[in-house]
């Protein structure tokens, strides 16, 4: 059975789009928010990224979960698995099968922005899963976790947040998220947390700046995406992709440097804007995290850490916490 609810139209998606990039271009320094790289090609580039040598973090998420998901499984006992930003959804299926082998699961919730790549993919899973009732949301799930379709049923639910998209927010907005996936959750639900983990910054470097420089492209990819929605003229190739590690704050920083003085229209936006030679501009951070301070985190938002697993390197961990 195959649903799609669609709590942000076209429109909405729209109009965020217009409001963010409006405040992040006439802000200094500038910045622009990550969740507008995923356009077509930005989630055909994201899912060449986790297939890099240097992007350990989709291989060890994977690599816990082919070990835990019947673990997993057991400790949430749920019917409900509702899984944010799910993307393609390929290591989701591992959980799924396990969920379903522990026979309780009714109902995947699978929750993202960006529609078409969302309806394919759950289409595709119902297809499969015939039994499985699959309702898709088409939502941002910083706004609108509380329009899930999760409010009516007495069963146990399990909220995914998987591929370190956590990282992605500042503590502030951070804090507020996982404030927000606590309110959707009732006690004894469970909140399961994939985060990647602080370590060597060479390799955490170079998982932001791979040699074939899919994630330059990745990166260049927004300017694109601002050219296509808001028939602005950026030329993406004379931007230099940068990736850097703030040792203070624990996060990977990628920027957009670019190579000349030039001047941006946005037209859409009746805009323009000035970028000095070597000027950057910030459009990710992708923090890392330790245990301690996740397990912090989680209670502040009150969530009772229950388990933590990580790959034999101990470079990705999933955590499993019971909401209370
Ligand atoms: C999908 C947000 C988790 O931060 O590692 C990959 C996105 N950016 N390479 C991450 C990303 C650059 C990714 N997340």
């Amino acid at each position: 059975m195959f649903r799609i609810d669609h709590n942000l139209s076209a429109g909405d998606l729209d109009k965020a789009l217009r409001t963010d990039v409006a405040e992040g271009l006439t802000s200094r320094p500038k910045s622009l928010p990550p969740k507008w790289f995923y356009d077509e090609r930005g989630s055909a580039l994201f899912e060449e990224i986790t297939r890099l040598p240097e992007y350990y973090l989709a291989r060890a998420e994977r690599a816990v979960l082919e070990v835990r998901a019947d673990e997993i499984a057991r400790a949430a006992d749920a019917d409900t698995l509702v899984e944010l930003g799910s993307g393609s959804g390929a290591k989701t299926r591992l959980l799924i099968d396990a969920m379903g082998r522990h026979g309780k699961l009714e109902r995947f919730v699978p929750v993202d922005v960006s529609g078409d790549f969302l309806a394919a993919s759950a289409r595709r899973l119902a297809d499969d899963l015939p039994h499985l009732d699959v309702h898709a949301v088409v939502g941002d799930f910083e706004q609108h976790l509380g329009l899930l379709p999760i409010g009516e049923e007495g069963g146990r639910r399990m909220i995914a947040l998987l591929g370190s998209t956590l990282g992605n927010q500042e503590p502030g907005p951070r804090a507020g998220l996982l404030r927000a996936v606590r309110a959707a959750l009732r006690p004894g639900d469970s909140f399961l947390l994939g985060a990647d983990l602080v370590k060597d910054p060479e390799r955490l470097v170079a998982a932001y700046d791979d040699a074939q420089g899919v994630t330059a492209s990745f990166n260049r990819n927004v300017l694109s995406v601002l050219n296509h929605r808001l028939g602005a003229d950026f030329d993406p190739g004379g931007f230099d992709h940068v990736a850097l590690w703030d040792p203070e704050r624990e996060w990977i920083e990628m920027r957009l440097r670019s190579r000349a003085g030039r001047r941006v229209h946005v037209r859409e936006l009746d805009l323009e804007v000035d970028f000095a030679e070597g000027e950057e501009m910030r459009t990710e951070v992708s923090a890392k995290f330790r245990r301690e301070g996740l397990a912090a985190e989680l209670a502040d938002a009150g969530f009772a850490p229950e388990h933590w697993w990580t790959d034999p390197d101990g470079d990705f961990s999933l955590g499993l916490s019971r909401a209370v």
